[in-house]
């Protein structure tokens, strides 16, 4: 029996009140001091937690002074336009945050008497306001049972559980999500617990390399206990390559203008394509190839398919009609073409 497999057999299911209990003392003694945790105004967690939505935390602090400094309250925030809260964002990216921010804190003047609500139900009222938002102010503001899943949240969960589900589904999301539940669910304080469940999950439980020896829940994670601590949650699965061979017609007329076609449909984006393929292009249609000119082969790779061309020397039969159009190689750049088109025409004649 190897050490892991030793480990697997007596291991226990971690326990939740165990566990947030661990947590809630870790964060009362190694908390960072971040400006909203003086007092836990609701409007300045609000305003925190849409920051940290999309930016870091070393850049989201001079920010969130300056913004809670220019609207102190969610009245001003309220009564402010959308040019100057747009203007106190500046910088920080994702603007669409402020434009909601500023809506919402007009909704909670107009519906909720200028109070932020408490509970889950009523946040989510709320434009702008998800479910990872709604928790974080319920639990973090008003010390609610609510629970919260954001990406460190999610990677810690999975290696407590040993969550075997791939980054990035929905699958993983939701085993999280009840864990998550779980955990607030046996906590004291969820305003202690879940920050230092995010906390940890930030500065210990890191994607690569993983703190173990610093981490105040090792001894209830089940991938640590397995050796797995570094290879949960498992990667994204990447979609599989499709091997493709497509054959290229060059068909070139007297003045060296190449015949191209404009595609369109879900992926082709109005591009302009070299006639290609052995559809419709041999058969009742306006073109020519003749199959027996093969000018040369190269390979292509475009986001999940291995492409390989091959180049055929082509013909026209009559004048091609409708989406074709005859383009000067040396104007190829005013015209959206992709980038196989490029490599396509070094078999020009
Ligand atoms: N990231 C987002 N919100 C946070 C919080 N309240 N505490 C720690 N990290 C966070």
């Amino acid at each position: 029996m190897t050490f892991a497999e030793y480990n697997n057999a007596t291991l226990q299911a971690p326990d939740p009140g165990q566990i947030a209990r661990r947590l809630e003392r870790w964060f009362a003694r190694h908390q960072r001091p971040l400006p909203w945790r003086n007092g836990y105004d609701p409007y300045h967690v609000w305003v925190s937690e849409v920051m940290l939505q999309q930016t870091r935390m070393e850049v989201v602090l001079p920010y969130f002074e300056r913004f809670v400094a220019r609207f102190p309250t969610l009245q001003a925030l309220a009564g402010a336009t959308e040019q100057e809260v747009l203007a106190a964002w500046s910088g920080l990216g994702y603007y669409r945050r402020a434009k909601m921010l500023r809506a919402g804190a007009i909704e909670v003047v107009a519906r909720f008497g200028g109070t932020v609500p408490s509970t889950v139900d009523e946040l989510l009222t709320i434009p702008g306001i998800g479910r990872y938002t709604a928790g974080a102010i319920a639990s973090v503001a008003w010390n609610r049972h609510a629970p919260i899943v954001d990406g460190n949240v999610a990677r810690i969960v999975s290696r407590l559980f040993a969550i075997e589900h791939s980054l990035g589904t929905p699958a993983l999301m939701n085993a999280a999500w009840q864990r998550a539940t779980e955990l607030v669910d046996a906590c004291k304080t969820p305003r202690a617990f879940n920050q230092g469940l995010m906390e940890v999950g930030a500065l210990v439980c890191k994607p690569r390399n993983p703190s173990c020896l610093l981490c105040p829940v090792a001894n209830d994670c089940v991938a640590r206990a397995t050796g797995r601590a570094g290879e949960l949650p498992r990667p994204k699965v990447k979609a599989e390559t499709r091997e493709l061979s497509i054959a290229l017609y060059l068909i070139t007329d007297r003045k060296g203008r190449v015949l191209m076609r404009r595609e369109s449909g879900p992926l082709m984006n109005a591009m302009y394509h070299l006639p290609h393929g052995d559809t419709s292009l041999l058969t009742g249609s306006p073109l020519a190839a003749a199959r027996g000119e093969l000018l040369g082969t190269f390979r292509h790779t475009v986001t999940t398919r291995r492409i390989e061309f091959s180049v055929y020397a082509g013909a026209v039969k009559q004048h091609p009609r409708g989406e074709y159009a005859w383009i000067d190689p040396e104007a190829l750049h005013d015209v959206p073409h992709p980038s196989y088109v490029r490599k396509a025409l070094r078999w020009l004649p």
